[in-house]
């Protein structure tokens, strides 16, 4: 039911924001360090074919020690400002989004957002992994059609190799590092659709952090291990490809077109065979663009589809202006999918 304003309550003014949203511009970081699958099978039981036939993954970033979560969101962030054609001081609210910041508080948003340039904007960091950057895609077009800042830096940004088990065989081989970045700004056309979004905390065990920071502290020196990601990785497979594809068709639906409108698929890049099912169940036509860049950069959570966004554009798979279904899934689990237009 709406609320009425009762006599005696004083008239607020409401902010206004821009008629619709759109990307702007996109910017990718990948750390110098590229890690084979031979280095990976140092530590692990495994085979290069068995990697790439299993996740369809060749190589991965490592970051080195001065490739940390903010300069590497710095590196990203400075490119996307550059592409949308704005100054870093015209940023109105900065968004990070990563499970791998290794220090609690503060978020390293406001160090990002200050060091980039941007002044002093809201600046806050969001916990949902691999939906991550399809959260802040969201938070930020609501900021802009709200009217409560006119351009808003999106960064997906990962060090996964710090909370990688170098011995566990299900993810040793999955993850990488790397950034990714998006400023969202003013649009006087529908750019971004709605979005589709949820979790399902019934299956908050299926990924995780092997134990908590409190665990890790109250144990004796030597007993427990420091903590890494852990998946059921058959499980979450499953859920992936027969959940995900449907809350990427709903995406399609509520953005009121179909897969032959689409020029391009920006999955997150979990794993070649997810990717490959999932452009099998929405019956994508063949000349549709679809992101595979997980070959070379791996698993990277919330920075993965900003960063496959990028190299698509980059290497013309992709120009400016194109229609892309966009759908981040993972720990939590979470998900959350979109239509945009490229920029
Ligand atoms: C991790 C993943 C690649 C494993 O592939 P899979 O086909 O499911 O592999 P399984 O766990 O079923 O194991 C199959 C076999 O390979 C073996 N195996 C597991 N890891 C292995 C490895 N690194 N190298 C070689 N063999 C391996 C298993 O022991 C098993 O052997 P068995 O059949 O003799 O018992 C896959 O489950 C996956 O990608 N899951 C989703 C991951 C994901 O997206 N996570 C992040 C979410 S954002």
């Amino acid at each position: 039911m709406t609320a009425q304003p009762a006599q005696h309550q004083a008239k607020i003014r409401p902010s206004k924001g821009a008629p619709y949203a759109r990307i702007m511009g996109v910017g990718g970081y990948r750390p110098t360090r590229v890690v084979p699958n031979e280095v990976i099978l140092e530590h692990i039981d495994s085979s290069d074919e068995w990697i790439r036939s299993r996740s369809g993954i060749t190589s991965r970033h490592w970051a080195g020690p001065e490739e940390t979560v903010a300069e590497m969101s710095i590196a990203a962030g400075g490119k996307a400002i550059a592409a949308a054609g704005i100054s870093p001081e015209d940023i109105g609210g900065v968004i990070v989004a990563t499970v791998s910041h290794l220090k609690q508080t503060p978020a390293i948003a406001t160090e990002i957002a200050h060091r980039i340039g941007a002044g002093n904007p809201p600046a806050f960091d969001i916990s949902a992994a691999c939906a991550g950057f399809g959260y802040g895609l969201t938070l930020a077009k609501g900021m802009v059609v709200e009217g409560s800042a006119e351009y808003v830096l999106v960064i997906g940004v990962e060090r996964l190799s710090d909370l990688t088990d170098r011995e566990d065989r299900s993810t040793a081989f999955l993850f990488g590092d790397g950034a990714g970045a998006v400023v969202v700004g003013p649009s006087d056309v529908p750019a971004m659709g709605p979005t589709i979004w949820g979790s399902e905390g019934d299956k908050s065990t299926t990924i995780q952090q092997t134990v908590s920071w409190e665990a890790y502290r109250t144990a004796k020196p030597g007993e427990v291990r420091f903590p890494a990601l852990t998946q059921e990785g058959q499980a979450v497979f499953r859920w992936a490809v027969f959940e995900m594809a449907k809350v990427a068709q709903q995406a399609l639906d509520a953005a009121g077109i179909t897969a032959d409108d689409l020029d391009v698929f920006i999955p997150h890049q979990a794993n070649m065979r997810i990717i490959d099912s999932m452009v099998k169940t929405l019956k994508l036509p063949e000349h549709i663009a679809v992101g595979r860049d997980i070959e070379t950069t791996g698993n990277t959570s919330s920075a993965s589809i900003p960063l496959a966004m990028e190299q698509l554009l980059s290497t013309g798979q992709a120009k400016s202006g194109d229609t892309a279904l966009v759908i981040g899934f993972g720990a939590g689990l979470v998900y959350a999918a979109t239509v945009v237009t490229l920029p």
